[in-house]
């Protein structure tokens, strides 16, 4: 059953997502998919993303690329909806390329209708944090609010623009539009270290050259693929509770995380399987509220074991007890429709752990919601279950976990209402197992 799964379950159209705040380790099992499926497709977010990998090359941390690029023989795609610095894109090329992985047109397919990420949507995004005061959002600093605020207005410049003759023409336009707005944003004057525009043109042509030959017309691909049937595995970013319309509005990222941020850059509609990533714990980094976050000597506990700092940011996760309810909710508004439980091993040394079944929100308990706002007054309501005590790391099978993690894992099941299909107790990609 597992050997036909691992080969078997990725030969339709699959989408990994996140059940949370991000973080959950979709990287790796991205990484996972990808050794089976043909193409791989990245749909939503920016270099805010980060995501790690270790495998037979090395270890990774990718933010703009898909994790396919790993399979010499997959195709990788960058879709419209995903909003791209081109200095990070050639920067993460030339930084593969040196632990041999090569990219080019052959497996490296851009969206020519990609938005692209400048150093003007940078400073808007430092200039409109630091306007909110006490209500920061806590943004990763990458520009991603502003490139889709300009997305959205149809402005800006995409990635497609880099080809046209009138690059240099679009570029100035914008760029004293962008000045404009900076110098309004800043009390009528431009921000201090502000970008040399010049430099910023001269780098836009060197992306050009290297990106230019993959810019193309990805929808035609993918749906070119997906008429022989071909795997289509879809590489999330992020996680539910962040995404712009359903998530825990004003603390969310501007795009879409699951199946629906998928199917609207791609067209595809026809989706077989929603792999919601899930940790076995709960973290999240940024504002907003968290009901399960712990402050105590427990959190910190978690964060050091399971290396909880931002792969982007560098900053410290915040760290809580696995939070039922709102990966419940997460999970239903991306689409999931299975499983994966990762960093299970992190809780390895704990005597008893916790589980937020239920939440108290104005003296009524709820063990489901329907907005992830209501977060903010939410108090869990939590059972205590025996830890397992015991070194996971090693274990390949589900068979062979300690009793009491198994018991873990059907708790979970039974609170989120998500069957967990692969349980990962580490970094590598062979510590992954699956449910029979
Ligand atoms: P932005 O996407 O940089 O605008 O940040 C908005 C919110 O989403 C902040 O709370 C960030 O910490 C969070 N966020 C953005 N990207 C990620 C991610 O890849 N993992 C976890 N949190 C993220």
């Amino acid at each position: 059953m597992a050997e036909k799964r691992k080969n078997g379950y990725w030969k339709e159209t699959v989408i990994v997502t996140d059940t949370g705040w991000g973080d959950s380790g979709k990287g790796k099992v991205v990484d996972y998919g990808a050794q089976f499926a043909q193409v791989v497709v990245r749909y939503s977010g920016g270099d805010n993303a980060g995501h790690t990998i270790r495998n037979d090359k090395g270890e990774f941390k990718l933010h703009l690329l898909p994790s396919g690029i790993f399979n010499p023989d997959a195709l990788c795609v960058m879709t419209a909806g995903v909003v791209i610095n081109p200095q990070t894109l050639i920067e993460e090329i030339e930084d593969v390329s040196k632990k041999r992985v090569q990219l080019t047109q052959k497996n490296l397919a851009i969206s020519s209708s990609a938005h692209m990420i400048l150093p003007w949507h940078k400073e808007r995004d430092g200039l409109q944090e630091a306007a909110r005061k006490g209500k920061k959002i806590g943004t990763t600093g990458r520009g991603i609010g502003p490139v889709y605020a300009d997305f959205a207005e149809r402005t800006g410049l995409r990635i497609g623009d880099l080809l046209s003759k009138d690059l240099k023409k679009r570029f100035d336009e914008e760029n004293a539009f962008q000045e404009k707005l900076l110098s309004f944003l800043n009390g009528g004057k431009l921000p201090d270290n502000h970008y040399d525009a010049t430099l910023v043109y001269k780098k836009l042509l060197e992306a050009r050259d290297m990106i230019g030959p993959m810019v193309t017309d990805t929808l035609k691909i993918l749906w070119q693929q997906k008429e022989k049937g071909k795997s289509i595995l879809g590489e999330g970013a992020q996680g539910a509770l962040l995404d712009l319309t359903l998530g825990g509005y004003p603390y969310v990222t501007s795009s879409h995380p699951g199946l629906s941020g998928f199917s609207i850059s791609t067209g595809i509609y026809d989706v077989q399987k929603v792999i919601g990533v899930t940790k076995a714990y709960t973290t999240r980094v940024g504002s907003g509220p968290m009901p399960t976050e712990l402050t105590d000597k427990t959190g910190e506990y978690i964060r050091e074991k399971g290396h909880e700092f931002g792969a982007t940011t560098g900053r410290p996760r915040r760290c809580g007890w696995f939070d039922g309810p709102a990966m419940r909710f997460g999970a239903r508004i991306t689409g999931v429709t299975t499983g994966a439980l990762t960093k299970m091993d992190i809780l390895d040394g704990l005597k008893e752990i916790k589980i937020c079944i239920a939440y108290e929100i104005d003296g009524k308990k709820y063990k489901e919601i329907t907005s992830a706002e209501i977060l903010e007054k939410a108090k869990p309501v939590y059972e205590t279950l025996p830890g397992w005590e015991s070194d996971t790391t090693g274990v390949r099978s589900f068979e062979k976990l300690p009793a009491n993690a198994k018991k873990y894992i059907k708790k979970l099941e039974a609170v989120t209402g998500i069957p967990y299909s692969f349980i990962s107790v580490g970094p590598e990609r062979d510590a992954t197992m699956l449910t029979s």
